[in-house]
């Protein structure tokens, strides 16, 4: 179980803002180091073509260092309007104010659908309660990014920490569960049945002639897609492919197969409870 930080029963004792609020926050005001946001920033590979949305910004900090050190555009939200005010005035002074937007808004409210990043620091229940928005709003291959809490049985892709304290990195990964119609490559026509848990995947291709082949090394990163097939008789092929909703379409130009879904299957557990 993730233990909920001294820091934040500190803050929470301390009993918050002078401020009404609209409703009580989830989280307290804590902000994250700036060594750490610096980190997070480069696990999530942030870049100018990126828009990052923080959950809970406070003082703004992690857009505000994003837009300033990489050019990334963003948005934080903050129920807290002191928060809110801190933040573009330090946006201001960062010279990023054109760059960087901060709404008071309860971040259960916000759409998400349009981050390329999305960072965090909040705690374990917060988290989990997102954690189902996460995987069906945001599109394949989007990074999250979590200062000290983590996703429970959603493994994080990294992880890392700067003077003890931790972060974690998510690659939201496409679903790929069910059974796919895959032609054109050197094995022939291949049922495919695909299992998936989060990022995990396993499964196994039935040819034509009805031999069965484990699929080896497989992996999903985002919506990429990578197994090894290899045959009895010895013919071992790697496939690459993006995963574009119900098709799968080879990385490289010119590779000749495709491959169609034709059954879904839960792909989070998530899915189950709605
Ligand atoms: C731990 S601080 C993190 C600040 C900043 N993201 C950082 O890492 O430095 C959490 C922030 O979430 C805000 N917050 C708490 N509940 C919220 C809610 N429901 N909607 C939006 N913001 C909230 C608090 O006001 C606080 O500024």
């Amino acid at each position: 179980m993730t233990m909920v930080p001294r820091v934040f029963a500190v803050a929470l004792l301390l009993g918050g803002a002078s401020t009404a609020l609209a409703k009580p926050l989830d989280v307290p005001f804590v902000p994250t180091p700036q060594p750490l946001v610096d980190r997070m920033l480069e696990m999530a590979e942030v870049g100018p073509d990126d828009y990052l949305i923080d959950l809970g910004s406070g003082d703004g900090r992690i857009p505000i260092t994003a837009a300033r050190e990489h050019g990334t555009r963003g948005l934080g939200v903050d129920l807290n309007p002191e928060r809110v005010e801190e933040a573009q005035a330090a946006a201001r002074e960062a010279g990023v104010e054109g760059t960087v937007e901060f709404r008071e808004e309860d971040l259960f409210d916000t759409d998400i659908s349009q981050a390329t990043v999305l960072t965090m620091y909040l705690l374990p229940r917060v988290n989990l309660q997102l954690r189902p928005r996460i995987l069906e709003e945001l599109a394949p291959g989007t990074r999250v990014v979590s200062h000290a809490f983590d996703m429970d049985d959603w493994e994080p892709d990294a992880r890392d920490r700067v003077n003890g304290q931790r972060a974690y990195l998510w690659i939201v990964p496409a679903k790929v569960a069910g059974q796919w119609q895959m032609g054109g490559g050197p094995h022939g026509p291949v049922t495919l049945a695909l299992a998936q848990k989060y990022q995990h995947i396993e499964g196994e291709a039935m040819t034509e002639d009805g031999t069965t082949l484990p699929l080896q090394n497989a992996t999903l990163r985002g919506a990429e897609i990578r197994f090894t097939l290899a045959s009895p008789d010895g013919m071992s092929q790697e496939y690459a492919g993006r995963v574009e909703g119900d098709t799968i379409e080879p990385l490289e130009d010119g590779a000749g197969w495709q491959a169609r879904r034709t059954a879904t299957a839960e792909a989070f557990p998530d899915e189950a409870a709605r």
